[in-house]
């Protein structure tokens, strides 16, 4: 970052305090509010609108333009030019790898799929329908029981060992908690596939008989990975960078990542949408559906619509909806009547002045259940594959987090408007 200039603050009686103004390589600048304690004031920004939180070369995004850049490459050209494997290279790494490069990260990947036996008796102590986010904040965060005492945060290389570790698991660990919910017996991941291939085969695959994923379906499913990869200081990858702060294990910080991505405001919002395509039924039913998303006194909201940052359209779910189509035509399912609800809804929704007004898109989740089903994984499982799109992300701006000198323990402040100083009273004098 590089300086420009300083923002000016005047308050009390004429009192004022000059703050630093930094700007980045593109979009806003920032007003350095560290020197704010000499004026006995905090800043008051709930959920964190206007602070930037850090400085992070990894993703940017534009929300008015609609924008979205891994390591400054578009993210339309990479899900149309690269596969998730290249893509989590250039997260992790900062550069697309050449072809050396890259088979040896993806081979590295792959001779960590397996995990550890007794891992699988973390399963038996859930319900067989425990909800697959629940499973994967338990089992990923087990890991840290497995990877603990041989890891240094502070050494590069241990970092290293563990994304390694997360990226190569964490689709096993998906895939077991689909098993798991079904009574089918977990497979074991195939190191000949591809990482795309290789979920898909752990997912739907039987001991039974040979099983030869799609490859129209898993080139759909590896594009739906790279969408999910990176997202800015969102609130999972937040929580993640939170957690990481104090210098806990790697993989108990994801573990804390999946539980936010679970709330259906965040990463639960895909499988929210189908379940909302479900109960508008049919397209005579969306007008009473925007009412409600327009009613200020319900708390109703369209879901994969709006988001924090995107007020133009989601760049991801053009590609979304694009990848849909494909899927929807190979499986010969172009007439979808949950594919063309959706359509109808978001044409709808675009022409509404309360949508138009307020600037509220489609974002990522509004089409990626709706592949999703079309892959024939479960909704329950939507989120788990937000998941699993997302870790190399979140191990991502945690390394990034870890490695910065600027770091420290993260400690927001507040504004307390509880009772003042009072003496405690006993209890016959209460009441
Ligand atoms: C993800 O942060 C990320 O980057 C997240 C994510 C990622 O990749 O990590 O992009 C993934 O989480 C996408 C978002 C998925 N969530 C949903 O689809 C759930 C439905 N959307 C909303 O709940 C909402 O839009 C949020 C949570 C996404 C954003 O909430 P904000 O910041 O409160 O939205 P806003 O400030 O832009 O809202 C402006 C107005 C508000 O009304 P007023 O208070 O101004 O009167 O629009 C309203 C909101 O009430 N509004 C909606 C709405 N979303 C916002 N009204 C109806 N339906 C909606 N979906």
């Amino acid at each position: 970052m590089k300086s420009n200039g300083k923002a000016v603050l005047t308050y009390g009686d004429g009192k004022s305090v000059d703050l630093p103004v930094y700007s980045g390589t593109t979009g806003p600048d920032v007003i350095d509010i560290r020197s704010l304690g000499q004026t006995g004031m905090f800043t008051y920004d709930p959920g964190f609108l206007a602070t930037a939180s850090c400085q992070s070369a990894i993703t940017f995004i534009d929300g008015d333009a609609g924008l979205l850049y891994y390591r400054g490459y578009p993210i339309e050209q990479l899900a149309q030019n690269s596969d998730f494997m290249e893509v989590c290279y250039l997260l992790l790494n900062g550069e697309l790898p050449t072809k050396t490069q890259r088979a040896a990260f993806e081979n590295n990947i792959r001779r960590h799929t397996m995990v550890h036996d007794q891992l699988t008796n973390f399963f038996k102590g859930f319900r067989r329908d425990a909800h697959p986010m629940a499973v994967m904040v338990g089992v990923v965060g087990a890991l840290s029981a497995f990877y603990h005492d041989a890891l240094s945060i502070t050494n590069a290389e241990h970092r290293a060992i563990s994304a390694t570790r997360l990226l190569a698991k964490v689709p096993t660990i998906a895939a077991m908690c689909y098993r798991y919910n079904t009574g089918l017996p977990f497979m074991y991941p195939r190191n000949d596939l591809s990482y795309a291939a290789n979920f898909l085969y752990m997912m739907f695959a039987t001991p039974c008989e040979e099983y030869v994923p799609n490859p129209v379906l898993v080139r759909a499913f590896d594009r739906i990975l790279t969408l999910h990869a990176d997202h800015e200081q969102n609130a999972s990858t937040s929580t993640v960078r939170l957690a990481g702060s104090s210098g806990a294990n790697p993989f108990a910080c994801i573990a804390a990542g999946i539980a936010a991505l679970w709330g259906p405001a965040h990463g639960g919002a895909n499988e929210a949408v189908l379940k909302q395509l479900a109960e508008i039924g049919d397209v005579s039913q969306v007008g009473k559906f925007i009412a409600r998303a327009k009613d200020k006194n319900d708390s109703f909201r369209l879901m994969g619509f709006g988001h924090r940052v995107y007020k133009n359209m989601d760049p991801r779910a053009g590609v979304m909806r694009q990848t849909c189509h494909e899927v929807l035509n190979e499986l010969g399912l172009h007439d979808d009547p949950m594919f063309k609800l959706a359509l109808e809804l978001e044409r709808i929704a675009l022409e509404d002045d309360y949508f138009i007004s307020k600037k509220l898109y489609p974002n990522v989740d509004f089409y990626s259940g709706i592949v999703l089903r079309a892959l024939g994984i479960p909704v329950s499982m939507f989120t788990a594959v937000f998941a699993l799109g997302r870790t190399v992300g979140w191990i991502t701006q945690w390394n990034e987090m870890i490695s910065d000198p600027e770091q420290k323990i993260g400690r927001p402040r507040q504004l307390y408007v509880g009772p003042a100083k009072r003496d405690w009273m006993p209890v016959e004098r209460r009441g």
